[in-house]
């Protein structure tokens, strides 16, 4: 997720004249554009993250990535309707916070550290599963191909989840290899994923958005 940047107030320019006097540059006119621009509102602040425990980024992930193939399995074996829907909403719940924290925190700092080829796959895959977690939040175990699509979404989960953890090439051994400091990205992605743990507990996170594939409708 892009992070807003402030906005750097410049000092006025000063020229200096022939005399060695510095004179003030004349401001320049105001284009139609700025003079029309309504004034924007700053942006609300953000809540402070809350205090954790200092974590592996490594291992904070996997045991995420080990929770919910725990869901995934018992989803497995559940046979009720109402089994079924409540271990999808905590499912879909789960990767929401997970890729949310991964694309904030993790993606970014391994950006120049690690191969972009990694980054960039890591990103299509959230986006191919966050298709189906949005469809699965707004569903029921009634709907058609309901049980297909927690089953494929489980199958891409397992497969990001290898890209990840693979020994000495998945991203986590390379990043740790490349020196990123994981002790400081676990600890600041396990503060989000409290924060947005305790948003969820109150209201259902928001749609998830796809980062880099664009969806197309017909
Ligand atoms: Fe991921």
């Amino acid at each position: 997720m892009a992070v807003a940047k402030t906005a750097v107030k410049k000092p006025a320019t000063k020229a200096t004249t022939g005399t060695g006097k510095a004179a003030t540059k004349p401001a320049p006119a105001k284009t139609t554009a700025a003079r029309k621009a309504p004034a924007r509102k700053a942006a609300p602040a953000a809540a402070p993250l809350p205090q954790v425990e200092p974590i592996d980024a490594a291992t904070l992930l996997k045991a995420d990535h080990r929770a919910v193939d725990a869901m995934f399995e018992a989803f497995d074996d559940a046979r009720g309707k109402s089994e079924k829907s409540d271990l999808v909403a905590r499912i879909c719940t789960a990767l929401k916070i997970h890729t949310m924290i991964e694309e904030e925190v993790f993606y970014p700092a391994l950006r120049g550290k690690i191969d972009d080829s990694i980054i960039d796959e890591a990103y299509v895959e959230h986006d191919g599963a966050k298709v189906l977690v949005n469809d699965l939040s707004t569903g029921s175990p009634a709907d058609a191909m309901y049980d297909a699509k927690v089953k494929v979404l489980a199958e891409e989960i397992r497969h990001h989840v290898k890209e990840e953890e693979r020994w000495l090439t998945g991203m986590f051994a390379k990043a740790r290899s490349a020196g990123v400091d994981m002790i400081d990205l676990g600890t600041k992605m396990a503060a989000r994923k409290a924060q947005l743990e305790a948003d969820a507990a109150a209201a259902p996170l928001p749609v998830a958005k796809p980062t880099a594939v664009k969806l197309v409708t017909a």
